[in-house]
Formats: structure tokens, C-alpha cells, sequence
């Protein structure tokens, strides 16, 4: 007889519990169901502007991430970063350049030296190299615009 007041409150507790989670549950889709209606729209305007950044951090991780590293930052002495980079946030024909036909001999990268060998990504398609460049150019700490595929064209023809 005593117990039974606590036995109905923690039913009541639990089934409050249950009922305002799959309130929140349903609330949640809800607005997450607008959300995806909306969010399309706007990236194809994007999309159509400059080059998908996702895609382009496809590319980043499966041909540059092995000697860049995922975050960019590089391995010293080795790799230079592409994170914070100046070269990355500096002249866009020097980095399309850098992919197109690769680099080697001493460079200074953020004042460290380096003096190594990178081979060049020719493989890569024009829209890839853009989309590339463009992600790097608006993440891993740098700031600049992003590279068009019509740029690498140009640079490629030289
Ligand atoms: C096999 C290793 C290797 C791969 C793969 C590679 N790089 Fe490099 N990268 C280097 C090295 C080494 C240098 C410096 C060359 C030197 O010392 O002259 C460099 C330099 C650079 C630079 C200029 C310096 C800096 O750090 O900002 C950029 C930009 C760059 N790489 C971007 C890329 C991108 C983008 C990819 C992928 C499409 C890529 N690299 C793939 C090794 C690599």
C-alpha cells in the first residue's frame, strides 16, 4: 500500500520521458524536412559560381592528403603545409602551376625552407585541380577566393 504512489510515479516519470523524447523526435524531422527542401536550391546557385568544396575536398584527401596530411599541415622538413600557406593564399597561376607541372628545389613556405620533390598531378582534370585549389584556398586556415576551372585552362595551354 505504501509503495504503490512511487511505482505509479515512475511509470508516469518513465512514460513522460519516452513521450517527450519522440516529441522532440518528430519536432526535429520536422524541421530538418524543410531544411532539405531549402538547402538544394541554394547550393545550386553555389555550385554554379565556383566549384563544389566537398568535391574538392574529395580530391584533397585521395591525391594530396598522403604527403599534406588530412588537416594540411604537413610534415616537416618533408612536406610544406598547405595549411595557413602563403603560397596557398597567394598567386593563383603559381599553385595551378604547382599541380600542373609540380615543383622542386628550395622553396620558402611560411619562412621555413624546403627543398624537396613534388610530382606533378597532370592526371587531374581541370575541374578537379579547381575544385582542389578552391577548397584549399576557403579552408584549412586560409583565406582567399577560390581558382576557376576557365583559370587552370589558361595555365594548363602555357
Ligand atoms: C608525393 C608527395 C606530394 C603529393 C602527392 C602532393 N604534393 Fe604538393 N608538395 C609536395 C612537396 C615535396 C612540395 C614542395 C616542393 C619543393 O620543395 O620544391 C609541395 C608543394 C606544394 C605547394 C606549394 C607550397 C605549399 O605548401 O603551399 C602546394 C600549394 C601543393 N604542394 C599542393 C598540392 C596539392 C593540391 C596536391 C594534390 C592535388 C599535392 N600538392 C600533392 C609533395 C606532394
Amino acid at each position: 500500500m505504501i509503495r504503490l504512489p512511487k511505482i505509479i510515479y515512475l511509470k508516469s516519470l518513465v512514460i513522460g520521458t519516452i513521450i517527450s523524447i519522440s516529441c522532440n523526435t518528430i519536432q526535429e524531422s520536422a524541421s530538418l524536412g524543410s531544411y532539405s527542401i531549402m538547402v538544394p536550391q541554394q547550393q545550386q546557385k553555389i555550385v554554379q559560381k565556383s566549384p563544389n568544396p566537398d568535391e574538392g575536398k574529395a580530391v584533397f584527401l585521395k591525391y594530396c592528403m598522403p604527403c599534406h596530411q588530412k588537416d594540411g599541415s604537413g610534415v616537416p622538413s618533408m612536406f610544406p603545409p598547405v595549411r595557413k600557406s602563403d603560397w596557398v593564399n597567394g598567386d593563383k597561376k603559381k599553385i595551378i602551376s604547382v599541380i600542373l607541372n609540380g615543383l622542386e628545389g628550395e622553396i620558402n613556405v611560411n619562412g621555413e625552407i624546403y627543398s624537396q620533390v613534388m610530382p606533378k598531378q597532370d592526371y587531374l582534370s581541370n575541374k578537379q585541380i579547381a575544385q582542389v585549389l578552391s577548397y584549399l584556398r576557403l579552408n584549412l586556415g586560409n583565406k582567399s577566393d577560390s581558382v576557376t576551372v576557365k583559370e587552370v585552362i589558361t595555365i594548363r595551354k602555357k
